[in-house]
């Protein structure tokens, strides 16, 4: 045969790895496992055979945990956290580049365990999945390093459960260990049932690099024992996997106190325009869908290719999928291996067997006889509406649709719930960047796909999921700001009596879309102070939140302003303010009884202008990320925010919140404080006069506990934050799981309000989105 028929037909001859050594350290174990708990291993129990997909083989015996063993692994974490906290940053940091070197040293065990257990190619588990795990303990070595130094204000969250599924059985444990260890945190992660090998290969690397005990426990088993770990003792959960599971653990973490971060499915566009280099855009697509047989959260699994080109950009697609070499994982010489086990294969069969609109391809290509394997499959001529169109299929499956221009591009990729990754492919640089930032995801590739990197924080906006795995902003998740909390009790109304204070009795109304609204049902209530009346305010309801949330999704344009204009307006509504000072702090006063409302008030005006000034310096990175490119860490609102203002500072508690967010190009719907509403209905005439656009900021006044739900269930509604002294804590998160809103509550602890917690603000008012751009030789 000649190099140039080898390179026609793809036909050359197998190049097995040698699973030898993998099967000889399994062996070495026993061929079962325990779990690793308190730094060693239990002895096996009940359990489960894990098998490799490609064969069906069993490879080893693994264990289901039980509410015992969760417990004991959760105490031995407990136990071990305060001491490696205090071990200090450069301390772990040591640690962690041990355990960096040593899987290094371990790679090819680690690559062909990880083939074997989950049927990826051996190519892509020894050039990507290991690579990037190693890369991640490197990277977090250096945040454990720097942390003290460039994090003043963090400290550990305490003990983290973290869960993870069977996509990247390793890397996804690297994303959730090393920023959790490096920040002083310890763990208790569960693997995914179908994939625990390397996680069990993972705890002897610890043993080895001598890590202290309890830092790293792992659990083996199935969802019951996620579950059980959800409801331990633990203080966050860290989650990846299927939408509606991360949907469940926001419901039954709702009110407990713990963090969570959830990082979820996705259906994310692949965007080809019709003077892409058609050639790279077919191979990218290789990668986007066919990489790790589809079973990618951020899988390129909607084409979206411009209409004039379409029929010649599918013809080549399809030539390219026949020739893909479908079989042996273990073959080097392989593109695609095999689906994870039967019941993802039997997932994805019975999902492109139900669908019957749109044309079906099945590349041609071989395909083992025995085996979870799937062919690479394209459907086109789909309709947006489709259930495959909007289904996450986790398999080979690429769907397909045209558009015509880009904002019809635009509006199809937007056409989801969900919201992880897109990719555009242009060689017009122009239009790759006007659309790269109109995509809502979380991660955008240009010319380019499935690119990540432990500089690049990774995760999603939407139904996707939030929180960041990766980079700075990753670090979020595993930290607090230091300091001790206090408990915040209800603060109750003045209840008073006698006539008004002012002898014309007002009423306020509620603040909509830049006008002063009646609320719906008609109802309101006095605000008593000590002297007296002070007036009355409306009792907005459900149906007044709906209308302030249109109002706020209606101002879209103010995401669009620069922080030059935002940064003026802030100022205008602070100068404003000063000029009423006085007027303001007497109402405050005579509302709480207190003698600090001229304090209140100017720390006010201070925020406004501290946000002011952050609006156009509250920058993104450019990231070093190892390519001849870049990623763009781009900080965009999060969008319309819902938040239950501070009872006991009724100015500075909504101003505090407002201001940061309106900074960064969010909207508002702001419930005032309860028991002292009146400083905000006051304060809606001076964003009147302010030049703050209607529909930016909306206020609402009433029962925090009445608009708690409504707000937090409202699908409009991006984030909801509460720090009401009613517990509403539980309530709000267990109503956002409807469209996994973020959420930052109190739960009934006191914020100290003269203290200047802009940076937090800024920090919830935002998403990262990375947008990478090669930029070649
Ligand atoms: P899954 O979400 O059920 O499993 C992920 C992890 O969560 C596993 O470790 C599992 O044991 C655990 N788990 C399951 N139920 C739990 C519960 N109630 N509480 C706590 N932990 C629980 O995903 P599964 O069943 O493996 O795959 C189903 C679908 O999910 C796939 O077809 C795919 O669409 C999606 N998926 C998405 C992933 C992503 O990275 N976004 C990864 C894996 C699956």
């Amino acid at each position: 045969m000649t190099i140039k028929e080898i390179f026609e037909t793809m036909e050359y001859g197998p190049a097995p790895e040698s699973a030898a050594e993998a099967l000889a350290w399994l062996g070495d174990q026993g061929g079962a496992f325990g779990h690793f708990i308190d730094g060693a291993f239990t002895k096996p129990g009940k359990g489960f055979e894990s098998r490799n997909p490609a064969t069906g083989e069993v490879l080893a015996k693994l264990t289901q945990a039980t509410q015992a063993d969760v417990d004991a692994a959760v105490a031995a974490a407990r136990k071990a956290q305060p001491k490696w906290e205090k071990l200090g940053g450069p301390a772990r940091a040591r640690y962690l580049y041990a355990i960096a070197r040593l899987i290094q040293k371990h790679a090819r065990l680690f690559a062909v365990l990880e083939t074997l257990d989950n049927g990826k190619p051996i190519r892509e588990s020894r050039d990507i999945d290991i690579p990037l795990v190693q890369r991640h303990f490197y990277y977090h070595a250096g945040m454990a390093q720097l942390m003290e130094s460039e994090l003043p204000d963090a400290q550990a969250l305490g003990v983290c459960g973290q869960i993870i599924p069977w996509n990247f059985p390793l890397l996804m444990l690297a994303w959730k260990v090393a920023p959790a260890l490096a920040m002083g945190n310890t763990v208790v992660l569960k693997p995914a049932e179908y994939t625990s090998l390397t996680a069990l290969l993972f705890a002897d690397i610890c043993r080895q690099a001598g890590l202290p005990k309890g830092v790293v426990n792992i659990v083996t088993g199935d969802g019951a024992v996620g579950e059980m770990i959800v409801k331990a003792d633990v203080d966050k959960i860290a989650f990846t996997g299927s939408t509606e599971v991360g949907r469940r653990i926001r419901e039954a973490t709702a009110g407990s106190g713990k963090s969570l971060t959830l990082e979820l499915g996705g259906k994310s566009p692949y965007i080809v325009f019709d003077d892409a280099d058609i050639d790279s855009a077919i191979e990218g697509l290789v990668d986007a869908i066919w990489f790790n047989q589809g079973q990618v959260c951020c899988a390129g699994s909607r084409l979206l290719v411009q209409e004039g080109i379409a029929e010649r950009f599918h013809a080549k697609l399809r030539a390219r999928m026949d020739k893909l070499r479908v079989g042996n994982p273990l073959d080097k010489c392989i593109d695609v291996g095999a689906v994870v086990d039967p019941v993802q294969l039997q997932t994805i069969t019975s999902m492109v067997d139900g669908n019957s609109a749109g044309q079906v391809h099945r590349a041609t290509c071989e395909l083992p006889e025995n085996g979870c394997y799937y062919p690479p499959t394209l459907i086109t001529g789909l309709e947006p509406s489709d259930p495959l169109m909007q289904e996450e299929i986790f398999g080979p499956v690429l769907v397909s649709t045209t558009f015509r221009t880009p904002a019809e591009a635009v509006e199809l990729a937007n056409n989801t719930r969900y919201g992880l990754a897109a990719t555009v492919w242009t060689e017009n640089v122009n239009l790759a960047l006007d659309i790269a930032p109109k995509l809502v995801a979380g991660v955008v590739w240009v010319n380019a796909t499935n690119l990540f990197d432990a500089a690049a924080g990774f995760g999603g906006v939407r139904e996707s999921g939030f929180g960041r795995e990766g980079g700075w902003e990753g670090l979020a998740a595993y930290t607090k700001s230091k300091g001790k909390t206090k408990h915040l009790a209800k603060i109750e109304p003045v209840v008073g009596e006698g006539g008004p204070v002012d002898p014309i009795d007002r009423t306020a109304k509620l603040y909509v879309g830049g006008k002063q609204a009646r609320p719906d049902g008609g109802y309101s209530r006095a605000v008593w102070g000590k002297a007296g009346l002070l007036g009355h305010v409306g009792l907005a309801n459900r149906k007044d939140v709906r209308n302030a949330v249109e109002a706020a999704a209606g101002a879209k344009g103010w995401s669009k302003t620069t922080g030059h204009l935002r940064a003026q307006i802030l100022y205008y509504i602070g100068e404003n303010l000063s000029a009423r000072a006085a007027e303001f702090a007497h109402r405050i006063d005579a509302m709480t009884g207190r003698r600090d409302g001229a304090k209140e008030v100017e720390a006010a005006i201070q925020r406004l202008f501290t946000a002011a000034a952050w609006a156009d310096k509250y920058d993104g990175q450019v990231h070093g990320v190892p390519i001849r490119g870049v990623a763009i860490a781009m900080k965009e609102p999060v969008g319309v925010i819902g938040a239950l203002c501070a009872d006991e500072a009724p100015l500075l508690g909504l101003v505090s919140a407002m201001a940061p967010a309106i900074a960064m190009g969010n909207r508002v719907v702001l419930v005032a404080s309860e028991p002292y509403p009146l400083a905000a209905t006051d304060f809606y005439q001076v964003l009147d006069t302010s030049d703050v656009p209607a529909g930016v900021v909306n206020i609402l006044t009433g029962s925090h506990a009445e608009l708690a739900k409504p707000l937090a269930a409202h699908l409009n509604v991006d984030a909801v934050w509460s720090f009401s002294s009613s517990d509403l804590s539980g309530q709000i998160e267990k109503a956002s799981a409807g469209n996994l809103k973020r959420t930052w509550v109190n739960n009934a602890t006191a914020f100290d309000w003269s203290v200047d917690h802009t940076r937090r603000f800024l920090q919830a008012t935002t998403e990262v989105k990375n947008i990478w751009v090669p930029y070649g030789e």
